[in-house]
């Protein structure tokens, strides 16, 4: 039997496995799916103050490696959200909820409904790479960053993570988001990409600039979450391109205590989590590793 357990800040994961925001996190019936499909947790989609319908179609294409979305952070707002949240039985697995803002009053805003609608941690999206005005506009800054995660540590009691981006230079944002009291780092969101349409001329998506995800991304989160450990002591929840129970591991090796889960999900259908989750166990058994906390970690070289 292998311990696959894990912790962030006081969450207990039952495996390290958690949705990603943006994919299936929006309704209670959806989230509901995915934690009984074998997700240790879930992150909702993120979610703004008012609702908003997000960027003109197409939102999303396939490419040869990845996929691309510009969504643009389409929500029904944080009220309608919260009704929805309510309908969802927790089953004692955590739901963190993921807010967007434009300034550090609206995360605050925000933070506070998540903490009051019951979510067991915040995550904040300082990343979202397509959306004028949010997102890594504001996550690459890392004197913005501080002063929105102090900010929104002074005025809420759970965790806070801080979801951040490849563009600029990740680690002294992660630097600055642990010197103002983040919870834990999750690193990456999806990389800045484009796709174009040689025959009409033009850019395949709506917003013509969107995030890439999928395999493709994996050695780019790799290699954040490597520096990112090196640099801080909080919990890195590494993201980006993790499809088999391979791909989890080594994020877990480079300095991962937990992961997220999103493109995955369209690779290999609904029960991604639970399939990634054999397979990691399978190989820790193989390896004879007893435990997932004593690999976190074990590929840096110092
Ligand atoms: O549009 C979206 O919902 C994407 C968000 C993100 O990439 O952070």
């Amino acid at each position: 039997m292998v311990d696959i357990n894990t912790r962030i800040s006081e969450i207990t994961l039952e495996n390290p496995l958690l949705l990603a925001s943006g994919i299936l996190g929006q309704t209670a019936d959806s989230m509901k799916n995915i934690l009984e499909s074998g997700m240790g947790g879930v992150v909702t989609k993120s979610i703004g103050l008012e609702p908003r319908e997000g960027h003109s179609n197409p939102t999303m294409i396939e490419t040869e490696h990845g996929l691309l979305n510009a969504m643009g952070l389409p929500n029904p707002g944080i009220d309608v959200f919260l009704k929805e949240l309510k309908n969802l039985s927790r089953e004692s697995k955590p739901i963190i909820g993921s807010v967007f803002a434009g300034d550090k009053e609206e995360f605050i805003e925000l933070s506070v409904k998540m903490e009051e609608g019951g979510v067991d941690a915040v995550e904040l999206n300082l990343s979202c790479p397509h959306a004028e005005g949010y997102g890594a506009a504001i996550g690459t800054d890392p004197e913005l960053v501080k002063d929105i995660v102090r900010t929104v540590k002074r005025n809420t009691k759970v965790p806070i993570f801080a979801k951040l981006t490849p563009f600029s230079d990740i680690v002294d944002v992660a630097v600055a988001a642990e010197e103002a009291g983040s919870d834990a780092i999750v690193a990456i969101n999806t990389v800045q990409a484009m796709a174009i349409n040689f025959e009409t001329r033009k850019p395949f998506l709506g917003n013509q600039v969107g995030g890439y995800s999928g395999p493709a991304i994996k050695p780019i989160g790799l290699k954040c979450v490597y520096d990112i450990y090196q640099n801080v002591d909080i919990p890195i929840i590494g993201c980006g391109g993790i499809t088999y129970g391979r791909d989890a591991l080594e994020y877990i090796t480079a300095g991962a205590s937990a992961l997220q889960i999103g493109s995955a999900i369209y690779y290999r259908g609904k029960d991604a989590g639970a399939l990634i989750v054999e397979e990691m166990k399978d190989i820790m058994e193989k390896e004879d590793i007893k435990s997932l906390v004593e690999l976190i970690g074990s590929a840096q070289q110092f």
